[in-house]
């Protein structure tokens, strides 16, 4: 037996294991679920290795929206003993992989934060023996092989740690699946943070000078106080940001917000020069859905960053699903080219955010 493990933000098992168990059977892998409720963590169990090596080489983390990271699992969870823990370990790793990177990781909960200085401290040890062994890479590159892989130590708790891997081109950059980000002082709200990691997520670094960069156009839908505006500024943009709230004087001041006061839904740029197309109206999610594919349908713009509220209950999985495939139906009726991708990120809450670019509007 052996199992992928997930991590997810505590309180949506449900919705990661409900993903899991039905993007794995797209790819002809089936299993059951083991769910640690409000820790973050699922567990999804497979009769053989060579499965769970299969789904995590054919299915793109980038495609999991409830599942930060991932790894496989090596054995079951070893017990560690009060002294020699680093042996220990070394020993249960045995010389089955080479590895190019050790993550030491805690559950996302309280009790696992409780656990962080303990695991600081053991892993400076248990680096250097892993290394001088010659089971872990001498230097982190972060410049990987295809082949290359990474090896997840979780600390359970002080005397328990499941060991696993996961494939360096198909792992999350940060561990855990969290970034750590510092909040702006300068911007009026902490919603800031939702849009710095979307960006930091969705874009990769390279294109930053092209996608994210001075010049560029953009409009803010709900964008009061003005955190999301804050992001744009911050990189150059132009903003037309439209909320009936006030926006703050410190971003109106820089001359590169333009605050128009209407209902988002109304709001159209007279002009096509629009590149950016932000929105994080706390609104119905379909109705959201359907206002950023006209926007690309209309050639409004040209990337969109944007939240789909989660509802409190259960089917939460299912209802993003389906808010999806309205956007992809809507675009694929009028013939355009896109690519689309939504994250429950950690600066999520009760909502998903979703990038959506247009390639080509034929
Ligand atoms: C979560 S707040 C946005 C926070 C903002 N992104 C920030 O970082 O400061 C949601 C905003 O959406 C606005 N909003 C909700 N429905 C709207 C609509 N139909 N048109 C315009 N704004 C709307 C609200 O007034 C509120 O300011």
């Amino acid at each position: 037996m052996t199992a992928i493990v997930l991590y997810c933000r505590p309180g949506f098992e449900k919705e990661c294991g409900a993903e899991i168990q039905e993007k794995a059977s797209w790819n002809e892998v089936y299993g059951f679920l083991k769910l640690s409720k409000n820790e973050g963590l699922v567990q999804f169990h497979l009769h053989d290795e060579s499965q769970a090596q299969r789904l995590m080489q054919k299915l793109p983390l980038t495609r999991l929206i409830f599942a930060r990271e991932w790894f496989a699992t090596l054995d079951d969870a070893v017990e560690l003993p009060e002294y020699n823990r680093v042996e220990v370990i070394s020993e249960a790793l045995g010389e089955r992989f080479h590895y190019q990177e050790l993550r030491v990781e805690t559950v996302d909960t309280n009790d696992g934060k409780a656990l962080s200085k303990f695991c600081r401290k053991l892993s400076v040890p248990l680096r250097q023996y892993l290394r001088k062994s010659g089971v872990l890479a001498k230097k982190e590159s972060g410049n990987y092989s295809d082949n290359a892989i990474v090896l997840h130590a979780l600390f359970l708790s002080g005397q328990q740690v499941q060991l696993g891997y996961s494939f360096a081109r198909n792992t999350s950059e940060h561990v855990m699946g969290i970034p750590r980000l510092k909040f702006p002082n300068a911007s009026p709200s902490r919603s800031t943070l939702k849009l710095d990691e979307a960006f930091l997520h969705f874009i990769p670094k390279s294109d930053w000078d092209t996608r994210l960069t001075s010049g560029l156009n953009a409009v803010d839908l709900g964008s009061a106080p003005g955190g999301w505006t804050y992001q744009l500024v911050r990189r150059g943009m132009m903003v037309k940001a439209v909320d009936n709230g006030p926006m703050a004087e410190s971003l109106m001041e820089t001359g590169q917000v333009k605050h128009y006061e209407q209902d988002g839904f109304k709001f159209r740029p007279h002009r096509k020069n629009n590149y950016w197309l932000v929105c994080d109206m706390i609104e119905n999610p379909t109705k959201v859905a359907k206002l950023m594919a006209s926007w690309m349908i209309d050639g409004d713009c040209k990337e969109a960053m944007f939240n789909l509220k989660l509802p409190p209950s259960a089917g939460r999985y299912q209802l993003v699903m389906k808010n999806l495939q309205t956007i992809k139906d809507l675009l694929s009726d009028n013939n355009i080219r896109y690519e689309m991708y939504a994250k429950h990120l950690y600066y999520d809450r009760e909502e998903v955010t979703v990038h959506l670019r247009v390639l080509e509007n034929r």
